[in-house]
């Protein structure tokens, strides 16, 4: 049966990449989450999108430029009634421990070429004995191949969003197990062809439902969704399939 991924937590409706949006994905029953990861001044793993703090956030500035003090003390739930910092990476994990949710931590090193990105989180998926339900995905494809070499035990998945000609192929070839394309970039025999050489399948973002319903037909490995909810009742049509 296709997983399905919040995709920055349950953030159809719920700030994205916050606490709160990772709890209430995990209340839909949802198979795991993705989020973003960027590094702060002092080098800690903090959980957001973009590389400014600007458009999710009270404040203004590059991440990179702020302390984790600092850019704790920003809120990160602009839209809602509760102040709520950016998350750690590590407070993540921490909640990781009370579930069995999958977590694709999406590596954001393509605009900041964050040194030393990779060990900092393979180390900490390592201490808490995570190496089975993380996936770790990027659009920088040197930093899955660097991963991958640091830690061959943990999945890695590149992201691509145009038509890379035999994506299983490729991804064979960077020992990647999985392939995170756009979901328009994944077409019936791409996801067909991939799965059947056995490399993963996870397409984003998938909001709509007759793609969610092209992509359950497929019996394609997952997807990734900003509405988890709305995803597990189109599911539940094909589970009661015989
Ligand atoms: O991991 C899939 C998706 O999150 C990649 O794009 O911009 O939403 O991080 P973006
Ligand atoms: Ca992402």
């Amino acid at each position: 049966m296709t997983q399905v991924f919040a995709h920055r937590g349950y953030s159809a409706v719920f700030s994205e990449n916050t606490m709160t949006a990772f709890l209430e994905a995990e209340k839909t029953g949802c198979d795991g989450i993705e989020l973003d990861v960027q590094l702060t001044k002092d080098g800690e793993v903090v959980v957001i999108h973009d590389e400014k703090v600007d458009r999710t956030t009270s404040g203004t500035g590059w991440v990179k430029d702020f302390t984790f003090k600092e850019v704790r003390n920003l809120n990160a739930n602009k839209s809602g009634m509760k102040k709520e910092p950016i998350p750690s990476l590590i407070e993540v994990f921490e909640w990781m421990k009370t579930n069995k949710l999958i977590c694709n931590i999406e590596l954001k090193n393509t605009i900041i070429p964050y040194e030393g990105m990779e060990e900092k989180v393979i180390e900490m998926i390592r201490k808490y004995g995570l190496s089975n339900r993380i996936i770790i995905s990027s659009f920088n494809h040197y930093s899955i191949v660097y991963s991958y070499r640091h830690a061959p035990e943990i999945e890695t998945a590149p992201l691509y969003s145009e038509g890379l000609y035999m994506p299983w192929v490729y991804a064979q070839s960077i020992r990647a197990a999985g392939i995170h394309p756009k979901h328009l970039a994944a077409t019936d025999e791409i996801i067909r062809q991939a799965m059947e050489n056995g490399i993963a399948v996870r397409p984003y973002t998938v909001n709509k439902d007759n793609d969610m319903h092209r992509l359950f037909n497929m019996n394609c490995t997952a997807f990734i969704t900003d509405d988890p909810l709305k995803a597990l009742r189109i599911r539940k049509q094909y589970e009661k399939r015989p």
